[in-house]
């Protein structure tokens, strides 16, 4: 008999949503950590399509777009990097943060039939339990009954510092207020769009970051998913 209760107690879906750079996923990848759970950052599948598209250097038309969104292959792989993003088969992790992709992802990731593949993918990553998945609409639509929905938010100004750091460490120049407008102008295209847009669901749990450490984040989420996790595993 399996006395260790971690490996018998049952595994549960957590779904963090909330606008861009607002620390879900740093806050998904340490909360994953802490539970022994697969994290899924599927803002990352979005990028790869994205790339996949400026890649083959054609026209904006929504068909092409589908065409070869059905015809790649793409695959998120723990390692001891941390999670990689795979475009068939080469890794783009780096590529898919770049500004080209970030100004593009948007209008790509509102095409309903781009959506329909991704979610059904993403499904099929959760359905056994164990997973922290992050994105716009995963407590909404793709885990509807997830047992654990947060919903991450920051005032603008912080999330725009917080990502101008993040550029800033990686030795490459930035400016702040066009970082800002950068992230307003996604946060108004994927809040907007017909399909899916950036909602919090109705019994998701609103986190405000703008004053807390990651650390303060992610212990807050960690705290509740373990309290969610004794509640059905009495
Ligand atoms: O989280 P991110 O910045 O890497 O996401 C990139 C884009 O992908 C974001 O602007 C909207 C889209 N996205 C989405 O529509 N649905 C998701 N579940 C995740 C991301």
């Amino acid at each position: 008999m399996d006395t260790n209760l971690e490996n018998i107690a049952k595994k549960i879906v957590i779904a963090i949503d909330g606008p861009a750079g607002s620390g879900k996923s740093t806050t998904a990848k340490i909360v994953a950590e802490a539970l022994k759970y697969i994290y899924v950052d599927t803002g990352a599948m979005y990028r790869a399509v994205t790339l996949a598209w400026i890649r083959e250097n054609k026209e904006y038309n929504e068909d092409n777009i589908i065409d070869l969104c059905k015809n790649i292959d793409i695959t998120l792989e723990n390692t001891s990097l941390g999670q990689r993003t795979f475009l068939n088969k080469q890794d783009v992790s780096e590529e898919i943060r770049s500004s080209e992709v970030t100004q593009l992802v948007s209008p790509v990731s509102a095409i309903p039939k781009v959506r329909e593949i991704l979610v059904d993918m993403q499904r099929k990553m959760g359905e056994n339990g164990g997973i922290v998945m992050d994105g716009r609409d995963i407590g909404t639509v793709v885990f509807p009954n997830a047992e654990l929905k947060v919903f991450l938010t920051a005032d603008i100004k912080t999330r725009a510092q917080r990502r101008y750091n993040e550029i800033i460490n990686k030795g490459v120049n930035a400016d702040i207020n066009s970082i800002e407008q950068e992230i307003l102008k996604r946060d108004k295209y994927d809040s907007s769009r017909e399909t899916s847009p950036l909602r919090q669901a109705d019994d998701a749990i609103e986190i405000d970051t703008s004053n807390m450490t990651l650390s303060q984040q992610a212990n807050y989420v960690i705290g509740l998913a373990k309290a969610v996790i004794n509640e059905i595993n009495v």
